[in-house]
C-alpha cells in the first residue's frame, strides 16, 4: 500500500484525482496532489479536487510515474548517415509517448573530447526540449586524454558512460580499452552501458556472404547471429566482475541472455539487461518481408523462441529496463542502400511508442504486472542512473512528472498520427492497448490529448551516482 499524506493546511495547485496510482511497490486508488512541480499529497480517492486550482480527472486512468528512455540516438551520425531528429523533435514525441526523462548520448565528433561533446548537447539541448533530459558520456577511444576525462563527465552530471563494441569505424572499442574505460569509471564511481556484439565473428561472416554477393538486408541477421551477441555478453560480465563496474547490457536480444543475467545475480555482479520493444514484439520474419530494410537494427530482430526467452526474462525480472533505442531514419535512408548492409543505417524509431508496445505485450499479454510495468519504464532506469527518488515513482517529494495512462484504449499505430522525425514505424499497423492520455513535466501539463507544451519545459538533469544495478528482484 502507499501512505497517503496530506498537508491540510495547504491548497494544491493541480490535484489528479480518482485515479489506479501505480508505483514500483503498489497499486492505489488515490488522489495525488502537486506544488510547485512536486507532489505534495497522496489522499484517499475524491479527497483532492476541492483543494486545487486546477483538477485532472483520472477516474478509469492509471497514474504513473513519467517513463525515463535512457537509450534513445539524437543527431547520431555513423557512416553516411545522421539520425533525422533535433532534441525538439525527440522530446516532444517523448512526451505524446508518456516519456517524461530522455538521456540520449553525448556521442564525441571524430577529433572531438568526451567532454567538449557533453558540453555542445547541453548547448544544442537548451530551450529545446519538451521534457527533462540528462546524456550519458561516451568514449570512443581510451587514450589517456579520454580516460583522464571521465570523473569530469560524471562531476558534470553525466554519471554513466556508454561503449560500444562495435561500428569499427567510428565508436568502437576493443576489449582492452573497454576494460580501461570500466576500470576508469567504477573508480570515479560512474555506471557504464555497453553494446556487446563481437565485431570479429560479425565481420568475418560480412566478408563471407560478400564473395557471395549476398549483402541485401536480409543478410543482416545471418551475420549478427546470437553468439555474437552473447559471447560479447560473457566478455562485459567478467570485466565487471574484475572491475565491480555497475553496467548495464544494452538492447539484449538473444534468448541466452538469461544465463548472463543468471550467473551475475547469483555472483552478485552489479550487472543489469535492457531490451527494446522491437525484441518483444516482432520476430525475424520481417527480414523476409518485402520492406524488411525497415527493421534493419544491431542486434537484429530474432526468431520467436528468442522473443519468448526475453519475455520471460521480462516476467522473471531478469530484464531491468526497456528502453526504445531510438534512431530516427525514415524509409527513404533505410531503403537507399538496402543491398548492401555494410553501408544501411542500423536503428529503428520508438521513443513514442515504447509504453504501449510494452503495455500490449507484457501486461494485457500477461508476462508481467502493472507494477513490473513501471519498474521496467521508469523505476529501475531511475535507480540505475541516479534519478530516484525525484524520478521514478510516485511519493510526495518527488517530481510531478504524471502519466495519465487509459489502459482499455485500443488504436493502431500508423505513422502520421505519431510524431518522431520520421515516416514510419516498426509497429505501423499493429493494433495496441493502453495511451499516454495527459502527461506532465514536473506539475506542467506538457500533453493533454495534444501537445500543449513549449519546448522551453525539459530541464537538464545533473545525475549522481546510480545504484549498483543488483538489486532489481528484490523491488
Ligand atoms: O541498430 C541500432 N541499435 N542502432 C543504434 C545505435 C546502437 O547500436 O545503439
Ligand atoms: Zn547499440
Ligand atoms: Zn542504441
Amino acid at each position: 500500500m502507499l501512505s497517503l499524506h496530506m498537508r491540510w493546511n495547504r491548497m494544491v495547485d493541480t490535484a489528479i484525482t480518482n485515479g489506479r496510482v501505480v508505483t514500483e511497490r503498489a497499486v492505489t486508488d488515490a488522489d495525488v496532489g502537486i506544488t510547485d512541480g512536486r507532489i505534495t499529497a497522496i489522499t484517499a480517492p475524491g479527497t483532492l479536487h476541492t483543494t486545487a486550482t486546477d483538477v485532472i480527472d483520472a477516474a478509469g486512468r492509471l497514474v504513473l510515474p513519467g517513463f525515463i528512455d535512457s537509450h534513445v540516438h539524437v543527431n547520431l551520425e555513423l557512416g553516411e548517415y545522421t539520425t533525422t531528429d533535433e532534441m525538439s523533435d525527440l522530446t516532444r514525441a517523448a512526451a505524446h509517448g508518456g516519456v517524461t526523462t530522455v538521456i540520449p548520448f553525448a556521442v564525441p565528433d571524430r577529433d572531438e573530447s568526451p567532454l567538449a561533446a557533453l558540453d555542445r548537447r547541453r548547448e544544442e539541448a537548451a530551450g529545446d526540449a519538451y521534457v527533462d533530459y540528462s546524456f550519458h558520456g561516451c568514449l570512443t577511444e581510451a587514450t589517456e586524454t579520454s580516460l583522464a576525462q571521465v570523473p569530469e563527465l560524471i562531476d558534470r552530471g553525466a554519471t554513466s558512460i556508454k561503449a560500444f563494441m562495435v561500428y569499427e569505424d567510428r565508436l568502437m572499442l576493443d576489449n582492452g580499452a573497454l576494460r580501461d574505460v570500466m576500470d576508469r569509471t567504477a573508480d570515479a564511481g560512474g555506471t557504464m552501458l555497453v553494446h556487446a556484439e563481437d565485431n570479429a565473428i560479425i565481420g568475418r561472416l560480412i566478408e563471407r556472404h560478400r564473395e557471395q554477393g549476398d549483402m541485401a538486408y536480409d543478410a543482416h541477421a545471418d551475420t549478427h547471429p546470437p553468439v555474437s551477441e552473447t559471447a560479447a555478453m560473457w566478455t562485459v560480465s567478467e570485466l565487471v566482475a574484475e572491475s565491480e563496474c555497475p553496467t548495464l547490457l544494452v538492447h539484449a536480444s538473444a534468448r541466452r541472455t538469461e544465463e548472463i543475467a543468471t550467473h551475475a545475480e547469483r555472483n552478485d555482479l552489479p550487472l543489469a539487461v535492457e531490451t527494446c520493444p522491437h525484441y518483444l514484439a516482432l520476430t525475424d520474419e520481417v527480414y523476409g518481408r518485402d520492406d524488411g530494410e525497415a527493421f534493419v537494427c544491431s542486434p537484429p530482430v530474432r526468431s520467436n523462441e528468442h522473443r519468448e526467452a526475453l519475455m520471460e526474462m521480462v516476467s522473471s525480472s531478469r530484464v531491468a529496463v526497456v528502453n526504445s533505442d531510438h534512431c530516427g531514419y525514415t524509409m527513404s535512408q533505410k531503403r537507399r542502400h538496402r543491398d548492401d548492409i555494410t553501408r544501411m543505417p542500423n536503428g529503428l524509431p520508438g521513443v513514442e511508442t515504447t509504453g504501449p508496445v510494452l503495455y500490449t505485450e507484457a501486461v494485457t499479454g500477461g508476462a508481467a504486472s502493472v507494477r513490473q510495468f513501471v519498474r521496467l519504464m521508469s523505476t529501475n532506469v531511475a535507480k540505475l542512473f541516479g534519478l530516484y527518488p525525484e524520478k521514478g515513482t510516485i511519493v510526495v517529494g518527488s517530481d510531478a512528472d504524471i502519466v495519465i495512462f487509459d489502459p482499455d484504449e485500443e488504436w493502431t499505430v500508423e505513422p502520421e498520427s505519431l510524431h518522431m522525425a520520421t515516416d514510419y514505424s516498426p509497429f505501423q499497423g499493429r493494433s495496441v492497448t493502453g495511451r499516454a492520455e495527459t502527461v506532465l513535466v514536473r506539475g506542467e501539463r506538457v500533453v493533454d490529448e495534444e501537445l500543449v507544451g513549449k519546448p522551453t519545459v525539459g530541464e537538464y538533469r545533473h545525475r549522481t551516482p546510480g545504484s549498483t544495478g543488483r538489486h532489481y528482484r528484490e523491488l
